[in-house]
């Protein structure tokens, strides 16, 4: 299981502390007001701060990977690794929503009107910038602007089956 993994990694231990604190203080707010978007969770988000986040990434032939570091039934969190310039497809984050936190680098976001697909914004992140998004505010495809990897972390709502 992916929770035990992460607690017993050897990865640093503040770090692993911090996401620990972040973690009970999200189940407490479920606990007291239930869960159906992580949106709700953003003021607890926007305190993390994982400091040497480094230490929870995967890695293969030497280079990190997209790593997930929580999945419970109700959310996801992953942090995403982006080579220079590489980009996602065109995607939606159904409902309940995803928020995105810039950890490293710079990411460019566009927004597509989910009705006619039409661009309806571009923005740039940089560390720390955090945005929330769900299929009925728009699609959107992410893409690293720069040839310097970056990295973002990522929550999610898992959906129910
Ligand atoms: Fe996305």
């Amino acid at each position: 299981m992916v929770r035990e993994r992460i607690f017993d990694s050897k990865s640093n231990e503040a770090t692993m502390k911090k996401l620990e604190n972040f973690l009970l203080e999200v189940f407490d707010h479920i606990a007291q007001n239930g869960f159906d978007d992580v949106l709700n969770l953003i003021p607890i988000y926007e305190e993390l701060n994982l400091s040497n986040w480094q230490s929870l990434l995967d890695q293969k032939n030497g280079k990190p990977i997209n790593t997930t570091i929580f999945k419970s039934d109700q959310i996801r969190m992953v942090i995403i690794y982006w080579d220079g310039h590489q980009q996602s497809s065109i995607h939606g984050h159904a409902e309940g929503g995803g928020l995105i936190k810039v950890l490293d680098g710079q990411l460019e976001e566009t927004r597509f009107d989910p009705e006619d697909n039409q661009v309806i914004g571009k923005f740039l992140y940089t560390p720390g910038s955090m945005t929330y998004i769900n299929d009925m505010i728009a699609l959107h495809q992410v893409k690293n602007p720069s040839s310097t990897p970056a990295f973002s972390l990522h929550m999610y709502t898992r959906q129910p089956g």
